[in-house]
């Protein structure tokens, strides 16, 4: 029963920025469900070193995943376009994209440029809109399709020196609940995916600040940090028909953070 509820099998996968942290995960995460997944990354051969390293770890588990892999950077439109149209072709449509790819930037308001709240917005936010824009087209023809918009406590939270991250993934959550509204009729889901602190490479500056770490640990009632793993079940869940009643909603994978004051 639960198997049929979640099997990916014959579904057409594209999780973006998968060569490392959260969308690697995810990534393995659905190619074990059985679905074709697209690695990407900023360059092809980091994407396809990626590509091979999830097809070992997932070998050495007895799965068979078909894997592919592509390179591009979210914040170059164009080449965006060009690669997810050649995808389209090459794999016959994409059901299932995964937004994942993003940046973080800590600065104080009064010392940010312009030129660093551009480059955050354009990678956490922009791309999400024109990547969703190149595929749902065939989503919206075939009557059915997921996307997976990664966002963050940040939706909901702030903190000093966040400010354009939060202001891109608010904006995203935003952005979301707008698709759901626009493309729900017609079979597709889209939904927001918020994790916590997570130890990825993203952190890497607040995991070895060892005051940093413990107010995480503290401030998370789960009391740890999360794992890239820990967004892999929900990611599956959302798309899998399990969830196919389930859109327009920004689901927090937290320890509980956003729950507590
Ligand atoms: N870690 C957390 O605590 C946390 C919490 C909430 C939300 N999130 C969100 O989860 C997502 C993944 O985060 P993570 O922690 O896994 O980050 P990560 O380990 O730093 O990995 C970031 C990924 O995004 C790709 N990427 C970044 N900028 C790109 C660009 N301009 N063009 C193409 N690819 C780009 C990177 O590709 P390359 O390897 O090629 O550079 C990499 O695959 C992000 O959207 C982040 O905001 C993370």
């Amino acid at each position: 029963m639960s198997k049929s509820l979640f099997d990916l099998t014959g579904r057409r996968a594209l999780v973006t920025g998968s060569t490392r942290g959260i969308g690697k995960a995810i990534a393995a995460g659905l190619a074990r469900e059985g679905a074709t997944v697209v690695v990407h990354g900023r360059d092809q051969a980091n994407a396809e070193a990626a590509e091979r390293s999830l097809f070992a770890d997932l070998a050495q588990e007895g799965a068979e995943p078909t894997l592919l892999s592509v390179g591009f950077d979210v914040t170059d439109h164009g080449a965006m376009r060009t690669e997810v149209q050649r995808l389209e072709q090459e794999l016959g449509g994409i059901d299932i994209l995964v937004n994942n790819a993003g940046m973080q930037l800590r600065s104080p308001l009064v010392e940010l440029s312009l030129a660093n709240w551009d480059r955050v917005l354009a990678t956490n936010l922009t791309s999400c809109l024109v990547l969703a824009q190149g595929v749902v087209h065939g989503m919206l023809a075939r009557g059915s399709g997921k996307i997976i918009n990664v966002c963050s406590v940040s939706n909901r939270l702030v903190r000093a020196t966040n400010g354009p991250y939060s202001a891109a993934k608010a904006g995203l959550g935003s952005l979301t609940r707008t698709m759901c509204a626009e493309w729900a009729g017609a079979g597709v889901q889209v939904n927001g995916l918020a994790p916590g602190y997570i130890a990825t490479d993203l952190n890497s500056a607040l995991l070895s600040d060892p005051e940093m770490s413990a107010w995480v640990v503290a401030r998370t009632p789960a009391r740890r940090w999360g794992t890239a793993e820990d967004v892999v079940g929900p990611a599956v869940w959302l798309a899998s028909k399990a969830a196919d009643f389930v859109n327009g909603q920004i689901i927090y994978v937290d320890g509980g953070m956003t729950a507590v004051l």
